[in-house]
């Protein structure tokens, strides 16, 4: 098993652990002061074997992908503003979603295998008549991404059991009724530190005040400003690689929903449209690596990183979550 030693600081005239290209002297240096020096060594995740990709029951609505994998190129151009019968059903897949998601919640411990919360989700959502929409996804092996610690996201369920102090995010995608909804959420695995919990804490909050930011005549670029800003106000990094999508009867729309200050985010929002705001906040670095299974994509430096998913409907008046359920 890699091991590495959490936490170690580079020299004052070394490049700093945030990645930010700055000397450490001139970066983070000051805030790491008076912190202890951790002695923790922390492993990290390492792939584990993945089961077979589980079986839809027949009768289930497909989309496109089901059965070759393939996903079509989505129209530049396309409006993201969807008709009223769309966003019904909008309303019928992200509760669906959020419930799924509520269920795997309850069954999240230390000794649990993310392959485990894998069977769980897509024994869920099928019974809902519902189709997991990772699974074939360009060729996505599970129902379900289960990202743990330095996974930034897209981790594929497999037999690594969840440790005492881990911390993990399921996102749930499904397709009812010709619509996906997708949402996510990172959970504590028993008890965790105060520095992870901190992380999950503020990445909730960098979530909210995204969606806070959603406003009709509003630029798509105030959602990311307002996510952005709260990270770095913690002294936390923001993923720029994966961005919110727009969302409805396609899974990936052509909108990009970035999460940082993009001055090239300037779609204007409009009542109707439905994207997901989904930051990942990161305790180091911003930037990401992917492992070669094609999917896994971590920290560059190891450390922890958070993510939290909801979609969303602009309104008249501001916005609507989806993926809430009522209480
Ligand atoms: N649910 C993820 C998102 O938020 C996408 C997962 S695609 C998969 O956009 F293929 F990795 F499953
Ligand atoms: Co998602
Ligand atoms: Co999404």
């Amino acid at each position: 098993m890699k091991e590495a030693a959490a936490g170690r600081r580079p020299g004052p005239n070394e490049p700093c652990w945030c990645g930010s290209g700055h000397k450490y002297k001139r970066c983070h240096r000051e805030a790491d002061q008076g912190a202890a020096a951790p002695v923790v060594r922390q492993r990290f995740v390492r792939p584990g074997r993945v089961s077979p990709p589980r079986a839809v029951p027949p009768g289930i609505r497909l989309p496109e992908w089901a059965r070759t994998g393939d996903v079509s190129d989505a129209d530049p151009d396309e409006s993201v503003v969807q008709p009223p019968h769309v966003v019904q059903r909008m309303r019928a897949a992200g509760r669906a979603a959020a419930e799924v998601l509520r269920t795997l919640e309850r069954a999240v411990r230390p000794g649990v295998t993310t392959d485990a919360l894998d069977g769980l989700a897509h024994d869920e959502i099928v019974r809902r008549r519902a189709y997991p929409s990772p699974l074939n996804y360009r060729g996505y092996p599970k129902s379900l991404c289960t990202s743990v610690n330095e996974v930034i996201c897209h981790g594929i369920p497999d037999d690594r059991a969840l440790e005492e102090g881990d911390i993990i995010n399921l996102d749930v995608t499904l397709y009812l009724d010709g619509v996906h909804g997708d949402c996510s959420a990172t959970f504590l695995v028993g008890e965790v530190d105060e520095e992870s919990r901190r992380l999950v804490r503020v990445t909730h909050e960098c979530m909210m005040v995204g969606i806070r930011a959603v406003k009709p005549g509003r630029p798509v670029r105030d959602i990311g400003r307002a996510i952005e800003q709260h990270a770095r106000r913690h002294g936390m990094g923001t993923v720029r690689a994966f961005c919110g999508h727009a969302i409805g009867e396609r899974f990936h729309g052509a909108l990009q929903v970035p999460h940082f200050d993009d001055p090239d985010a300037k779609t204007v929002m409009r009542p109707g449209m439905t994207f997901t705001v989904e930051p990942m906040i990161t305790l180091g670095t911003w930037r990401h690596a992917e492992w070669d299974d094609g999917w896994t994509a971590v920290t560059a430096d190891g450390r922890r990183t958070a993510q939290f998913e909801h979609t969303v409907l602009v309104t008249d008046e501001g916005v609507d979550i989806l993926t809430l359920l009522p209480d």
